[in-house]
């Protein structure tokens, strides 16, 4: 298996994995709405605002996580909110997903970014050190349904919260089914 930065011309290829593995895990009209999510993420989010990374092997994406800008306007520190992961269903559960958010992770924290937020299964992103956070320490761009989910952690020494201000997500996350 290894992981790979590039995701220019293999687009169809990481929607389909993301909308395959959110229809066998969610139902089919998940799965195509995290489908179109991936393709408005791939397709128009700057670059400077975008990290994916997949897991490859043999020449086939078997696993992929997306981070994209979450901007506190009155905090001068760099945020990315990871959102969505997925690993091909006849692949999980054998450690995938965690290494490859080990492994963009460690690279976003190369590449300067503070704090990397979350919104999902408090158990699962735990194991790859996200904990809880308060939407009085960190105001999520919309309204949670399930504030439990909102997680985050820093990439640095400085604690992370609290985050000033309101706070920006991309266009593609702008959508209050998401949240
Ligand atoms: C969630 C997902 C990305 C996990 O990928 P994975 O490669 O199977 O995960 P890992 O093997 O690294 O799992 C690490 C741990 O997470 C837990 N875990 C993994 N999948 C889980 C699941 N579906 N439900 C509950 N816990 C799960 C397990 O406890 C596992 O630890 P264990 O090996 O000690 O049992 C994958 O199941 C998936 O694509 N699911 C569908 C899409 C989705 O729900 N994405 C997450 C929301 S954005």
């Amino acid at each position: 298996m290894e992981f790979l930065t590039e995701h220019k011309g293999r687009e169809a290829e990481i929607i389909d994995l993301f909308t395959l593995a959110f229809t066998v895990s969610e139902g089919e009209e998940e799965g195509e709405l995290i489908g179109k999510l991936v393709r408005n993420l791939l397709d128009g989010t700057a670059e400077k605002d975008l990290f994916v990374f997949t897991a490859d092997e043999d020449g086939t994406v078997i696993g992929g996580i997306i981070f994209s800008r979450l901007t506190y306007e009155q905090d001068e520190r760099i945020l990315f909110i990871l959102a969505p992961v997925a690993v091909a269903p006849h692949q999980q559960r054998k450690g995938i997903g965690q290494r490859l958010l080990t492994h963009g992770l460690a690279a976003l924290r190369r590449a300067g970014v503070d704090i990397v937020i979350t919104y999902g299964d408090p158990s699962y992103y735990a194991k790859v050190g996200f904990v809880p956070i308060s939407e009085a320490d960190a105001q999520a761009p919309m309204p949670l349904s399930r504030p439990e989910g909102w997680l985050g952690q820093s990439l640095t020494h400085r604690a992370m919260a609290p985050l000033k201000g309101p706070s920006r997500c991309v266009e593609a996350l702008n959508n209050p089914v998401f949240w």
